[in-house]
């Protein structure tokens, strides 16, 4: 018997943006989904694509218990973590040899195959690697982890990723004269929050900033403006949505001391908060 857990994801700055080669800025956060392999001749009877997938592809077969922290559907990457959680225990239980490499390239092949095609490696290789992660120039590296307070707003409002992907490129094919000009901003802002992590106040106005282009882009919601609003409100250095939008998350970059104030803000305004900060593990063995 194996147990691994692996982390949710949050898009600190760039969502979107990333997907026309643009550079973003992901960070792994505290909650995690645990999942125990065990062998078993009687294949796992799960009603999960991404359960099932890491089974087909390594080619063996056991049973799986899964344990989550994190809410699925809502942009914090629940279904990477339980795709890279449940292959590193399988490779753990079975002494398949696998690196960490071959979890996040398998892990990002099996999402692309439940979810028809489109999925991010972004997702698979924050929860395999965890930390502070660069996606330029279409690959990902870790930079120099860094200890945000972050508090992370669910709207509850569930979205599609696929669709608001789609709906933001096909605006930008109608319209790149007005959509382009919105992503090169947005670039601005990921590189100069890079260059500007010591200066929190900075970094909250860029996120801001990244949220008004986002929302520029079309990927808003009345029930993100909320949370941010009240976030920003209650003291927080500043708020974006993260992830595709249209619903989902967003996160709030928090003074330690006005951490719970904002979360308090943010279910008052209906959403469901959650105080996290980084996660440097990656998949973990439990
Ligand atoms: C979704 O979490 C982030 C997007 O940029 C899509 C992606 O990076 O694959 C919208």
């Amino acid at each position: 018997m194996a147990t691994w857990s692996a982390p949710g994801k949050v898009f600190l700055f760039g969502e979107h943006a990333v997907v026309f080669g643009k550079p973003g800025i992901a960070m792994a956060i505290k909650p995690r989904v645990y999942v125990t392999v065990r062998r078993s001749r009687n294949p796992a009877r799960v009603n999960s694509p991404y359960i099932e997938g890491c089974f087909e592809e390594t080619g063996v077969t056991g049973s799986v218990y899964i344990h989550s922290q994190l809410p699925s559907s809502s942009g914090l990457g629940s279904s990477a973590a339980v795709t890279v959680a449940t292959l590193s225990a399988i490779n753990d239980e079975f002494g398949l040899g696998l690196g960490r490499s071959d979890i996040a390239s398998i892990a990002y092949k099996i999402e692309k195959k439940a979810q028809r095609g489109r999925a991010s490696p972004t997702d698979t290789f924050v929860s395999t690697y965890g930390g502070l992660v660069l996606i330029k120039d279409g690959k990902r590296r870790r930079l120099p982890p860094e200890n945000f307070n972050l508090v992370i707003g669910n709207t509850l409002v569930s979205h599609k990723t696929s669709e608001l992907v789609a709906m933001v490129g096909e605006f930008r094919m109608s319209n790149p004269l007005v959509v382009d000009p919105i992503l090169d901003a947005i670039e601005a802002v990921t590189l100069r929050s890079m260059h500007n992590f010591h200066d929190l106040k900075l970094l909250g106005r860029y996120m801001d900033v990244n949220h008004a282009l986002l929302e520029a882009l079309g990927v808003g919601h009345p029930a993100l403006s909320k949370l941010v609003s009240a976030s920003r409100a209650a003291g927080a250095y500043g708020a974006k949505m993260t992830g595709a939008g249209g619903g989902g998350c967003m996160i709030a970059l928090c003074p330690k001391r006005s951490k719970s104030k904002v979360a308090g803000a943010i279910e008052a305004a209906d959403g469901k908060a959650i105080i996290t900060t980084i996660d440097t593990d990656g998949a973990r063995k439990e």
